[in-house]
């Protein structure tokens, strides 16, 4: 298919800034030139706006081919600086872990916390609310995971929340019934937001209020604590 014939994406608000821009500090570039050829994922982009966080929306990326197996796949949204990741992929070497980022330092982070590129976890540097659309098989993510997405509290910038229903509806045709979305927040207006999203929707049930077994405590949640502010995890199964 021609890149004019590919199915195009409706113009959408984008969940994200670079205001930290993409330099990585020295440990984090030089882990990135380690280990970026055999963790981080190429694709194909789509040319325009979308060109660095955008994946040309008619490539299809198959789970086990990519990790030559074939395993229960977590996909991380907004892996950050990767504490997250790096823990759960080294407590589950069982699982497959895929993590969505677009703030490139950030995954050089990531992997300047391993001793070695582990090899149940990839990366790919993508808008995971464009490229969730269309890369991945139907049903084919065990647990998506949420952790302390970008709060957006000005409520003029509400509307660029990754968890919206249009989200939820991308969410629910990747996770097969009885799967998890996991998701947490420090931000009590958005922890409200989500329950009201999914609540909501007709394809999620709240499945568990306690904390994920795998998440360990953040940079964000020790922010949001030491600020005085809860820390909330949902659980939602697919109904
Ligand atoms: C507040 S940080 C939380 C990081 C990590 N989950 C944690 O708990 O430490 C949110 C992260 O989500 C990333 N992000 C925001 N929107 C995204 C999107 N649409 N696709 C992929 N990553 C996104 C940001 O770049 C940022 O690293």
């Amino acid at each position: 298919m021609s890149q004019a014939d590919a199915p195009r994406h409706p113009a959408r608000l984008r969940s994200f800034t670079r205001r930290g821009g993409r330099m990585l500090k020295q440990s984090h570039e030089d882990a990135w030139e380690r280990y970026a050829g055999t963790l981080v994922l190429d694709v194909p982009r789509p040319r325009g706006a979308d060109a660095s966080t955008g994946v040309d929306p008619a490539h299809r990326l198959d789970p086990s081919q990519v990790f030559g197996r074939s395993a229960p796949l977590v996909v991380e949204i907004g892996s950050g600086s990767g504490d997250t990741l790096v823990h759960a992929a080294t407590q589950r070497p069982d699982w497959d872990f895929l993590a969505l980022e677009v703030w490139r330092p950030g995954i050089g982070h990531a992997m300047a916390k391993m001793d070695r590129p582990l090899p149940n976890v990839r990366f790919l540097e993508a808008d995971a609310a464009l490229a969730l659309q269309t890369l991945l098989p139907p049903g084919g993510v065990h647990e998506m995971w949420t952790f302390f997405p970008d709060p957006w509290p000005k409520q003029r910038h509400h509307k660029r929340r990754l968890v919206s229903p249009d989200f939820a509806a991308t969410v629910a045709a990747l996770v097969p019934t009885g799967g998890l979305w996991r998701l947490a927040t420090d931000w009590a207006g958005y922890a409200h937001a989500m329950r009201q999203v999914l609540d909501a929707h007709p394809s999620w049930e709240l499945a568990s209020t306690g904390r994920a077994p795998l998440r360990p405590v953040t940079r964000f949640e020790r922010r949001g604590t030491e600020a005085g502010r809860e820390i909330v995890d949902l659980a939602y199964r697919r109904a």
